[in-house]
């Protein structure tokens, strides 16, 4: 398949999608306590969805067993939730989750610090998220996709961070996964030309320490190999003709 450019009632659906999806970022990350499970924490994230009318995009994807990717430290995306995994204090924790709404995809992911974290840890979130609206400055009709690319990679890097080369961002829409892959580090093509209507998933992985990942025996989870904490950052962003669409900001991030 290759890249879709959504009609006016698809961008419609598109910004439902997402406003729904900021609605369960923001919900279930004010519901985040120690002491719960990852698993706990998958229940009252679908709970959430479907609560809106919604379907869980990850639950079955390809055999993932949940709605909510939720990872811990130094798992960097596609956590399971486990009844036996228990959240505490210091942690940090990212859910990754997606949503359907009438057809249409959203995807988003935040990083969350479970009551005091270091301060490596705080500066590693934030920058995290820097990184993405460093991307997103070229996210426009006219500019080409690495260079969303080289910026998310070059910012991180001036940190010494190590960018996850082994995962992607991603075109979205009536699929979850879509043309194009947007890798989150410099590349030596410029990458196609962005246009009015494309609607991406653009998220950055980003490590404390080396880039290297691995995966775990559940063939799922995705670690860093030197055990560095992980943080992830992701929204769903329509190109325009101006400036870029975030379609997954929270009410309360927009404030
Ligand atoms: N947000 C992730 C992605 O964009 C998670 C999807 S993997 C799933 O690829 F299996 F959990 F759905
Ligand atoms: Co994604």
């Amino acid at each position: 398949m290759s890249v879709t450019i959504k009609t006016a009632m698809e961008i419609e659906r598109m910004r439902e999608a997402g406003r729904l999806l900021a609605q369960v970022h923001q919900d279930l990350g004010h519901a985040l306590r120690e002491g719960m499970t990852t698993w706990e924490i998958d229940r009252l994230g679908e709970e959430m969805i479907r609560s809106l009318g919604c379907v869980p995009s990850f639950l079955n994807y390809q055999g993932y067993p949940a709605s909510v990717c939720v990872s811990v430290n130094d798992e960097v995306v596609h956590g399971i939730p486990s009844k036996e995994r228990y959240i505490k204090e210091g942690d940090i924790v990212s859910l990754d989750i997606g949503l359907i709404w009438e057809g249409y995809h959203s995807d988003a992911a935040r990083t969350h610090g479970i009551g005091t974290i270091s301060r490596e840890a705080s500066l590693l979130i934030e920058r995290t998220r820097e990184s993405f609206f460093q991307g997103i400055q070229y996210a426009r009709a006219g500019r080409r996709l690495h260079e969303i690319s080289a910026a998310i990679g070059d910012y991180a890097e001036s940190f010494d961070y190590g960018v996850v080369y082994d995962l992607c961002g991603h075109g979205i829409g009536t699929h979850l996964h879509e043309e194009p892959e947007i890798p989150n580090f410099r590349q030596r093509k410029k990458g196609l030309k962005l246009k009015a209507g494309m609607t991406l998933a653009i998220e950055p992985m980003i490590n404390a320490g080396a880039p290297d990942v691995e995966w775990l025996e559940d063939e799922w989870t995705v670690v860093t190999y030197d055990g560095s904490l992980s943080a992830h950052y992701e929204n769903t962003v329509l190109i325009t003709d101006g400036e870029p669409e975030i379609l997954t900001l929270t009410e309360e991030e927009k404030a």
